[in-house]
């Protein structure tokens, strides 16, 4: 088969695919518009299988892909059929050589009748199986499926451009697409109800030249964190998640050296430093896709609990209760930052401080909620265990309750090991039949040699 009859071909299995599954809509399930287009399909399939033992079909940025070749045509069944790839979670089907025509068609039915959205794809597969589907397989991506953290890398990666691109448009004095920032959100929201602890590791990532881009990102995810742990409802946690992401934006319009700036400032730059969240709240009023909460969030993240701080609010003035959500996160970010003029404070030490500011700048009830989001002992605590090692904490513990999740990164003598360990603290010594490593307490990581905790996390499976 050359190019052009491949392409051809290509494009009359889609066809097919999307027409049948349209019309498993409209008709039962052996009228034979449902059937005929099943039986094409296959035909169009077989040539393929002379020279190759299996045909892949991807969506890629919104593109139909198959066999490398993108099907830019979409007709309205076509569309139908990428959308519900798209929202049950189906990045890549894979036919393999001796599809049949029930396979085909179970699969269109899989299709047509799968309402869930966003399955995890061991689910998937296994319904197929159920199904009696062989030779059409899904994966995640094309080649390999991804493990959560390095999922949850590319949804915080992605964001992290997002923020890059929307500050450089309001640099440049053009409005920032309100799309992108809500996809980024939507995003990083479904990752934190997946895997909570695979997008909170990511938070630890401390980039100190690119603070406000990470910064974004990171209050983002925290608050995102936290709208999850307060039952809020999804267009509340995206509305949070968004403010949280574009907090800052209207630092833009300050003066980057004044943004960098360490030690204190003088009254007229902390003058000018108090106009961002009014600049914020003007800049989201000319975005897309922004919710009204969501702008007077970003304005009124620095009045304070005690709403003693900026933009002073009127004593009638009505704040949102998610700007104190916003509050929390982006205090909980800051304290365990380095920065220039500040060391980096662990998570349990930053929380001992917001506890104090607790009733004051902060909401009580958050702060306890935010402790909450992040476990007795967030991702990234360093713990020292009863053996005397020391560790770090990679993982909530299953179901919330009992010990987390940690891998040793030092012997009990305190040298480092060649690659982090992960141990489970359930286990029993055989002798005492008690556990043979308990947590003792937290670390102050500053007191060993410099680990990279983000390095640390993405070597252990989370
Ligand atoms: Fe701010
Ligand atoms: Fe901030």
């Amino acid at each position: 088969m050359d190019r052009r009859q491949m392409e051809s071909a290509i494009a009359g299995v889609v066809r097919c695919l999307g027409a049948s599954l349209k019309n498993r809509g409209l008709y039962p399930a052996t009228h034979p518009l449902v059937r005929t287009p099943v039986e094409k399909c296959w035909l169009e399939l077989a040539p393929f299988f002379a020279d190759r033992s299996e045909l892949a079909l991807t969506v890629s940025d919104g593109t139909l892909v198959l066999e490398g070749v993108p099907i830019f045509q979409l007709t309205s069944s076509l569309e139908l059929f990428m959308a519900r790839l798209g929202a049950i979670g189906l990045p890549a089907v894979i036919f393999e050589r001796g599809v049949s025509v029930e396979d085909i068609e179970m699969f269109v039915r899989f299709l047509h009748e799968t309402k869930e959205q966003g399955l995890p794809i061991p689910e998937i597969k296994e319904r197929l199986a159920r199904w009696g589907i062989t030779h059409i397989r899904v994966t995640a991506t094309e080649d390999e499926e991804k493990d959560d953290f390095t999922l949850a890398r590319e949804i915080y990666g992605n964001a992290l451009n997002v923020v890059v691109k929307a500050l450089k448009d309001v640099r440049n004095g053009k409005t920032p697409d309100g799309a992108e920032s809500d996809r980024a959100v939507r995003e990083m929201s479904g990752m934190v109800s997946r895997n909570r602890d695979a997008m909170l590791a990511l938070t630890l990532i401390k980039n100190f030249d690119e603070y406000t881009y990470n910064h974004s990102v990171n209050v983002s995810v925290l608050s995102l964190a936290v709208a999850e742990t307060l039952g809020l409802s999804e267009t509340e946690r995206i509305g949070v998640g968004v403010a949280g992401l574009l907090h800052d934006v209207g630092k833009t319009q300050l003066a980057l050296d004044l943004i960098r700036k360490p030690g204190t400032l003088t009254v007229e730059e902390f003058e000018e430093i108090k106009k961002h969240p009014e600049e914020g709240f003007a800049i989201l009023g000319k975005m897309t896709h922004i919710q009204d909460s969501t702008r007077s969030v970003v304005r009124e993240h620095h009045m304070r609990f005690d709403r003693t701080g900026y933009p002073r609010p009127e004593p009638e003035y009505r704040m949102n209760p998610h700007s104190h959500v916003i509050a929390v996160a982006d205090c909980y970010d800051a304290l365990t930052t380095m920065r220039s003029y500040q060391k980096a404070r662990t998570p349990q030490q930053a929380l001992e401080i917001m506890r104090k500011l607790a009733g004051k700048s902060l909401d009580p009830d958050l702060v306890e909620l935010l402790e909450r989001s992040l476990g007795v002992y967030p991702v990234g605590t360093m713990v020292r265990l009863s053996t005397m090692e020391v560790g770090v904490v990679t993982g909530s513990p299953d179901g919330g309750k009992g010990e987390p999740k940690v891998a040793i990164l030092f012997d009990r003598s305190g040298n480092p090991l060649a690659a982090p360990q992960g141990v489970d603290l359930k286990e029993a010594d055989p002798s005492s039949g008690r556990p043979r490593r308990m947590i003792l307490g937290t670390v102050n990581p500053l007191m060993h040699p410099p680990v990279s905790i983000s390095g640390v996390l993405q070597t252990v499976t989370v």
